[in-house]
């Protein structure tokens, strides 16, 4: 009898041992293990307040149906907490509600909670407020930061925990991350950096979330935190010890813009390469940094001079339409790294040399389980290399995946499915009112000091603008009156931006770069006798987000601020008295909001200026037909911000000169970098403004713009974005799986168009030896002659239309022995 007894007590401890191993995400050397198990796990970073929570359900739909584990975000600590102990989780910032959508879609999630992200958010996500606690010094062995950082972790870990969302208590949450890239900062800091991070560290673990810890490029990261990897390749990476896992916490999908700079663009092949390079050897997680971007609303954006848009050329654009052929070359890879995942997480790599710059890395494991990548990293030449007695062609910079270690089902260079190219399409005309927001007097400032005051300090970040006035007496025996009036206005700032008024005239506008924000003004004025008004508006857009000391950097005119050609030689104005205003007096009167627009008296008709500094201008409109997104196009526009029904769609700045070369063409062979592929130079830094669908009611929409400098406001004009044309090139010798994951024999294109979209023409279409991209496909010496005619019956009046890569379907074989492709270029609408 006590026998049995000790028999089911034995048994019952087994049990819950096994389930407390089942309960806990752990990890080895080679991967996460969730529930026992090894993952190679493939996640995408989206933030969820860079788009609504009416676009959330989709994007994360979207991500898993392109293939992906696991979605990661940071946690923003000043939209949560926008002054002291007055938290917000609502609305974008519903951090459970987007935790618990991810879980729905039958994902995981790793959450980034900094609480510093750096992100080219608004300071880096740490509260302005933060800045002015007695004594702080952010990020380093400082009493008043470590204080403040473990409560808002805390907030934020016990509010998972209370929702039940960490893995072992049944949710989705796999890893935690604190800080964020500190390592760069903590050796300018020095010895009280190491304790800040051994102490964040100990913080975080004592948290006890029944996850692991990661710290992104973090080589001293302490146990059991996992030290991971960002950039743009990652297969050189090695954790600080044996038995932690290679994880990638940030694969860099594109890039991000700043005003005045170029769009860049990752090309897929190359990306997708870094990836199964990553993971060939022995990485087991990786996050594309960022897998849908979004916008950064308000004056969220970072700085200075990010732009509103953090599009990244992600594989899901900033509207939350899918990017192809980013998103399906990438859902493909996914589903060739799926059909390995046994192999790989059985253990480690055989590397063997095929070539001079190709390899194999081959895993093993019993069960005839194997898995092979075939890799040529040479950026110039194609090779064909003999692995297991067999030929493969290896496109020059690629790696191909063969799942069994004999077909080759993926190759990260050569991309099958289609590319979309996307258009905005404007829609009706707007009817604009104005209002003149005055330049501001010396009577009407709130605040007057002796000398500058910096602006963060003064505005304490609510709001961009600072207005700094001051008088100066000229007396009609100055010398400068006897030189027609004419003084030089010397100015220096520390950034970002500022606008001069003289006597209430505009001036012209001066600003910094984002490397350099500090700048200076220097030009002849016209004074007269008696009192003169210098009226500056200075501006930030968006605070520093990241380096050493972010902190203090100091904004705002600054002095010296001087005037020539007085009897004393140059007069000093920067220790006189100055009267300060902050913001626009418009948006104290709330024109911004639909509450606020009987306030003042609008201008209407023909009476509206065109190309006025300080001009409100608003007009009602009704929102688009359809589902597609919509978008504001304010590219004739100089400088200020946009609302929509109240909300602010963000910044938006035209008259920043483009200081960025573009790149010649983009090649995918070797290594990127941001500026290797670069477009719109000679543009605008950002054209479309996105306006959220769930932001629109049906009727009488208010938009409101405050330009600062003046634009043309009449070319302003809201459009929606689809697909306008789609092109594919696919080759008779592109290795091809069908859903159930078999092996095509013939190859296949399909074209497909947005929601209710459908393929109206075709504009090229050839059988044969085509060469050239979407747009400038061009027919090669080998060409079919019926190729228009099959495929124009084909697709012409489908949505999706799908085609084998052979010779039967256009009547014969125009050239044999000549290996094949077909291009296809088709209108969508
Ligand atoms: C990383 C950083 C991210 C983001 C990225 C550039 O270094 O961790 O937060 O700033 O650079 O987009």
């Amino acid at each position: 009898m006590e026998g049995a007894w000790w028999q089911l007590l034995l048994l019952l401890s087994a049990f819950s041992l096994a389930h407390l191993v089942e309960c806990k995400v752990t990890y080895d050397h080679k991967a996460l293990v969730i529930n026992g198990q090894r993952r190679i796990l493939v996640s995408g970073e989206i933030h969820y307040p860079r788009s609504t929570p009416e676009m959330w359900p989709k994007l994360i739909r979207n991500a898993r149906k392109g293939g992906l584990d696991v979605i990661q975000t940071y946690v923003f600590w000043n939209g949560h907490e926008p002054s002291p102990g007055n938290y917000n989780f609502e609305g974008r910032f519903d951090l459970v509600k987007f935790v618990k959508l991810v879980q729905q879609e039958g994902l995981y999630v790793s959450l980034r909670i900094g609480p510093y992200v750096s992100a080219e958010w608004n300071f880096g996500g740490l509260p302005v407020w933060l800045k002015f606690v007695p004594g702080i010094r952010f990020r380093t062995d400082n009493e008043p930061f470590k204080n403040a950082m473990q409560k808002f972790t805390k907030k934020v870990v016990d509010q998972m925990k209370s929702e039940g969302l960490f893995e072992p208590q049944g949710g989705p949450i796999i890893m935690a991350q604190i800080e964020n890239e500190y390592k760069g900062t903590q050796t300018v800091y020095g010895h009280p950096g190491i304790a800040y991070m051994n102490w964040a560290a100990q913080m975080a673990v004592a948290l006890d979330t029944g996850v692991p810890w990661i710290m992104c490029k973090q080589d001293d990261a302490p146990d059991p935190i996992i030290n991971t990897c960002n950039g743009f390749y990652c297969d050189k990476f090695v954790p600080n010890k044996p038995y932690k896992p290679a994880f990638w916490t940030e694969a860099w999908s594109g890039w991000f813009t700043e005003y005045g700079g170029a769009t860049t663009q990752r090309p897929v092949e190359d990306l997708a390469f870094a990836v199964a390079n990553f993971l060939q050897e022995g990485g087991s997680f990786v996050n594309y940094y960022m897998y849908h971007g979004g916008t950064n609303f308000g004056r969220t954006a970072g700085g200075p001079f990010i732009t509103t848009s953090y599009d990244y050329d992600a594989p899901i654009d900033e509207y939350g339409l899918i990017r192809k052929p980013k998103w399906g070359h990438l859902k493909a890879l996914h589903k060739a790294i799926k059909l390995c995942e046994p192999a790989l997480v059985s253990g480690d790599p055989v590397v063997n040399s095929l070539g001079n710059n190709q390899k194999s890395y081959v895993y093993s494991a019993g069960a005839g389980k194997c898995a092979a990548f075939l890799e040529n990293f040479d950026a110039n030449s194609d090779a064909t290399v003999i692995f297991n007695n067999k030929n493969y062609y290896i496109p020059a910079w690629s790696i191909s995946i063969l799942p069994d270690c004999r077909s080759v089902v993926f190759n990260t260079a050569k991309v099958s499915v289609q590319r979309s190219q996307m258009n905005m399409t404007p829609v009706g005309r707007l009817v604009w009112e104005s209002f003149k927001e005055n330049v501001a007097t010396y009577e009407d400032g709130s605040i007057t000091d002796m000398g500058l005051l910096e602006q963060i300090n003064t505005t304490r970040g609510n709001t961009d603008y600072l207005w700094y006035i001051t008088r100066v007496e000229v007396g009609d025996d100055e010398p400068l009156i006897k030189n027609g009036g004419i003084s030089n206005l010397s100015i220096q700032s520390a950034g970002h931006a500022f606008h001069i008024f003289v006597n209430g005239e505009y001036l012209g506008t001066q600003y910094g770069k984002r490397e350099s924000p500090r700048l200076r003004y220097s030009s002849d004025v016209r004074l007269r006798v008696g009192t003169n008004t210098i009226a500056l508006l200075s501006m930030t857009v968006g605070l520093q987000y990241i380096g050493p000391n972010f902190e203090s950097r100091i904004a705002g005119i600054i002095g010296p601020v001087t005037l020539s050609g007085f009897k004393e030689g140059t007069r000093s104005l920067s220790r006189q008295k100055w009267s300060y205003q902050l913001g626009f007096k418009g948006q104290s009167k709330d024109l911004h909001m639909t509450s606020g627009q009987s306030s003042v008296q609008w201008v209407k008709g023909a009476a509206v200026p065109q190309r006025q500094p300080l001009t409100w201008y608003k007009a009602v409109f009704d929102a688009p037909d359809g589902q597609e997104p919509v978008g504001l196009d304010l590219s004739m526009m100089g400088k200020g911000e946009a609302w929509i029904n109240g909300q602010s769609i963000g910044r938006y700045w035209h008259s920043f000169l483009m200081h960025g070369n573009c790149s010649n063409g983009c090649n995918y062979r070797g290594q990127f970098r941001p500026t290797k592929c670069t477009t719109d130079c000679s543009h605008f830094s950002q054209q479309w403004y996105h306006i959220p669908r769930s932001w629109l009611q049906p009727r009488e929409n208010l938009l409101v713009l405050l330009e600062e400098i003046g634009g043309d406001v009449s070319t302003v004009s809201i459009g929606t974005r689809a697909i306008d044309t789609v092109c594919v090139h696919v080759s008779e010798s592109h290795p091809q799986r069908n859903n159930k994951g078999r092996q095509l024999q013939i190859p296949k294109v399909r074209l497909k168009c947005g929601t209710g979209q459908k393929i109206s023409a075709i504009k090229f279409a050839s059988y044969g030896t085509p060469s050239g991209e979407c747009g400038s496909f061009q027919k090669g010496v080998c060409h079919a002659r019926t190729s228009f005619a099959v495929v124009n019956k084909k697709c012409v009046g489908l949505r999706t239309c799908s085609l084998p890569v052979s010779s039967e379907l256009f009547g014969g074989d125009p050239c044999p022995q000549v290996q094949k492709s077909i291009a296809i270029q088709a209108v969508c609408s």
